[in-house]
């Protein structure tokens, strides 16, 4: 297979090709850009382009921005033996050939120089262990030692060499098979698999923000349980979200059972992919029912029961993400409210709903109502299409709903109608509980329909409650 067409269709190329001529190095196009240009895979934003020459990769780099007019910035890891180039569309990595294994975050310095065939055999997969031509005798040919093209034509993530040392060379390489089998929709070959289970402890001595760097692209894909299924059947999820694995099961007691909660959440997961690419409502969906297992009960007369797994698992959020290594901050508290709200607006399917259940959801919520609403559709997993339907017809009329009352009284993003400085300057007051208590009764009143949410009927009502109070007008009240 031979690809000088594509390598003569970008400048690039034909620039590394002349330093590294002028140099007198073997160089390769290697790794992920070899194979996404087999299998046709579009990324969007920058791309990445690594290439291996036998000999200094950062001599070449120095060599490949001489190419160029204009300054091309570059960056040097001397202890990795490494270049970076920053082109406009192009982000070009430059390393030497190793002998030794490819390490993404070693601390030691890698010096060993190898051959071609060297380097390739210490990379993870088959797949990612091709390499282009850039050489003069046959410029644009594949090089593929292992069969990587056969793989990407059986769909299969297999490793170069036996799948032990592969993996022990990188442990974090067994969530990479699994989150290229779910971005690809490749399987992943027996033996490797088995490797794999085998391994899966090896994960502990990886850091969290590599682990959570490889899951989070795992969660991304399309259709994510496929990924999830692995991680569970290879014993790697065990090692880094217990509480994801605790859910799976299924316990009968009086021939009564409850569904697996795993299972469920997958398909929830899925769901919610299917209308949005927000990583963070995907998280909500994985973590929806996290607390069921530490709030089952049995009851003779209902059954099993979850109660409390909503606030649970809101308390159970943060711990989850700080362990994890996922962002602390208004990314985790999303995902939190999600949790905590999620049954919210089940409860507002019934027909006698007051409004003013509709308000406090909303005031609740605020902006982040429609996803909770996305969450929600996608919990609804019921093998009975009949019921699915019924459940979602009534989803849409609660949506309905939450428009006509956000329509008339605005809580979703509620903004006080009378400030606490108005109030102040009202009654003549300095900053005090009182006045802190006047404002939630207001809005107690809008939440509970006895006012809408307007100045004229918050103030009316203030006068009120400060009456209540004892309180007088200051002796130069603002003119309303
Ligand atoms: N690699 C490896 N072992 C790792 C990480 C990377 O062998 N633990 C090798 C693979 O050959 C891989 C290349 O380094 O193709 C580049 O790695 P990376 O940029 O992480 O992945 P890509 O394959 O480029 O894929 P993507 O950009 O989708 O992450």
């Amino acid at each position: 297979m031979n690809f000088k067409s594509h390598l003569d269709e970008f400048e690039v190329f034909g620039k590394v090709a002349k330093a590294a001529a002028n140099l007198g190095l073997e160089t390769y196009v290697v790794g992920g850009y070899v194979r996404d240009l087999i299998l046709k895979r579009e990324k969007s934003g920058h791309k990445d382009i690594d290439f291996t020459c036998v000999g200094s990769g950062i001599e070449l780099a120095k060599e490949v921005a001489k190419q160029y007019d204009t300054h091309v910035p570059l960056s040097v890891f001397k202890n990795f033996g490494t270049a970076m180039l920053k082109l406009e569309d192009w982000e070009l990595e430059f390393v030497g050939a190793r002998k030794e294994s490819y390490r993404a975050d070693s601390r030691n310095p890698i010096v060993e120089t190898g051959t071609l065939q060297e380097d390739l055999e210490r990379r993870d997969f088959t797949i990612n262990a091709m390499a282009i031509s850039l050489n003069a005798n046959d410029y644009g040919e594949l090089l593929d030692p292992f069969d990587g093209l056969a793989d990407i034509k059986k769909k299969l993530i297999r490793t170069p060499l036996e799948p032990s040392i592969t993996f022990s060379d990188d442990p974090l390489r067994m969530l990479r098979a699994v989150r290229f089998a779910a971005q690809l929709d490749f399987d992943i070959d027996g033996d490797t698999f088995h490797a794999l289970s085998e391994n899966a402890h090896r994960l502990s001595i990886i850091s969290g923000e590599r682990i959570v760097v490889e899951l989070n692209k795992i969660i991304e894909v399309k259709k994510p349980s496929y990924g999830f299924k692995l991680l569970f059947a290879g014993k790697l999820l065990h090692e880094f979200f217990p509480e994801m694995v605790e859910l799976q099961g299924v316990d009968s007691v009086d021939d009564k059972s409850h569904k697996d909660n795993f299972y469920h959440t997958l398909q929830v997961l899925d769901n919610v992919c299917l209308m949005s690419d927000n990583l963070w409502l995907r998280w909500a969906a994985i973590l929806h029912d996290i607390a069921k297992p530490a709030t089952k009960r049995f009851n003779k007369k209902v059954g099993w029961t979850f109660h409390g797994h909503e606030d649970k698992g809101a308390r159970m959020t943060p711990n989850i993400f700080r362990r994890m290594k996922l962002p602390m901050d208004e990314r985790m508290k999303y995902v939190q409210k999600l949790v905590k709200l999620h049954l919210r607006p089940i409860a507002l399917v019934k027909d006698e709903v007051t409004d003013s259940a509709m308000r406090r959801l909303l005031f609740e919520a605020g902006d982040d109502i429609d996803d909770l609403m996305k969450l929600c559709r996608a919990d609804v997993t019921s093998k009975n299409n009949k019921k699915v339907k019924r459940y979602l017809e009534n989803f849409d009329k609660v949506a309905q709903k939450l428009i006509e009352v956000e329509e008339k009284d605005q809580v979703r993003n509620f903004q006080p109608p009378i400030s606490g400085e108005e109030i102040m300057k009202i009654f003549g007051l300095e900053p005090s509980k009182i006045v802190g208590d006047i404002k939630e009764e207001i809005k107690e009143a809008i939440l509970e329909g006895k006012i809408h949410n307007n100045p004229e009927q918050a103030r009316e009502l203030m006068l009120e409650i400060a009456k209540a109070k004892g309180l007088t007008l200051a002796s130069n009240p603002p003119k309303s």
